[in-house]
């Protein structure tokens, strides 16, 4: 399991007021946020996220998390979909608007530390998120997007140009290679073999796939999952996931807390 803190990563959240700087549609029902927040910007890692007090929701009291997709000098970007009320109301603010955001939260991705390895990011839909800010701290590597239609491509051209390989599947074949995003996996494992070390960020089958084919090719995958979350700091129990420890036995962890970020081999679906 990855602890960034046995990696000696120091890992610290706060809840910080953040004024919003810019806020537009990016495509369809996809929108990008950015807000000022420079504790956050300053502080977060590759894959965690944060978890947003949405106005006009206080009622519920419920926030919603969101991967971060960039950190920017003293501002932090968000990429997300409206998929309900929450993300809806997300997209209801305006430049100026104050929002609650507390993280970072979660232990992200462990960045490859051999020279050889050759990182490989799959995302499905949103979950290219992570991967943006992901490639802007590790230098090359290849970047899979899958959707099921153009329209769930994102952010495709915002990859570093030159080391960053960008192959883009859909499955009704309107953009890039028509199937699933592990048809193009498969090509980069036959490519780069064990040195392929792989990140993935989307929905739970596309994950469960990945993981399998990681398995096949004797790679290791790292897998942010995307449970639905509650409190967001561990304490409601919301967002459990089975979870295979090193000694055999298994446990129901906390994806807020011990995850998102989870190796394949250790998840129990
Ligand atoms: C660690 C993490 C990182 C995330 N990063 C992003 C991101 O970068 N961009 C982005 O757009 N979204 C991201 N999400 C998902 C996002 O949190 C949800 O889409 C959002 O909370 C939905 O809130 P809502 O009020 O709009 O929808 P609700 O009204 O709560 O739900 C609307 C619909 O969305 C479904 N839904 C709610 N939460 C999730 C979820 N976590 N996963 C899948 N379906 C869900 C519900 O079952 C329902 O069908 C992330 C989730 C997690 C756990
Ligand atoms: S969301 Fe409450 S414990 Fe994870």
């Amino acid at each position: 399991m990855y602890d960034p803190k046995v990696e000696g990563i120091k890992l610290e959240s706060r809840d910080e007021t953040a004024r919003v700087l810019s806020i537009h549609p990016v495509q369809g029902e996809y929108w990008l946020l950015r807000a000022h927040a420079p504790f956050l910007a300053g502080n977060a890692q590759p894959g965690q996220y944060v978890h947003i007090r949405v106005p006009g929701l206080e009622a519920s009291a419920l926030r919603r998390p969101f991967s971060i997709y960039g950190c920017e000098g003293e501002a932090l970007e968000i990429l997300f979909k409206v998929v309900g009320r929450g993300s809806a109301a997300l997209s209801r603010v305006q430049e100026g608007d104050v929002l609650q955001i507390l993280g970072p939260l979660g232990n992200g991705f462990p960045l490859p530390k051999e020279k050889a390895a050759y990182p490989v990011c799959v995302a499905g839909g949103y979950g290219v998120a992570p991967f943006h800010f992901f490639a802007s701290r590790v230098s090359a590597g290849s970047v899979l997007i899958g959707g099921r239609t153009a329209g769930d491509i994102l952010c495709a051209d915002s990859f570093p140009d030159g080391r960053w390989r960008v192959g883009i599947a859909t499955e009704d074949g309107s953009k890039g290679t028509k199937g699933l995003v592990t048809r193009l996996l498969k090509t980069e494992l036959e490519t780069y073999g064990s040195a392929a070390v792989i990140y993935a960020c989307g929905p739970d089958g596309m994950l469960r796939a990945v993981g399998e084919m990681a398995a096949s090719f004797g790679c290791t995958a790292w897998l942010s999952l995307d449970k639905h979350m509650v409190c967001g700091v561990g304490a409601c129990l919301a967002c459990v996931q089975k979870i295979r420890l090193a000694d055999g036995t298994e446990r129901l962890l906390r994806v807020c807390k011990e995850g998102p970020v989870f190796e394949a081999s250790e998840i129990v679906w």
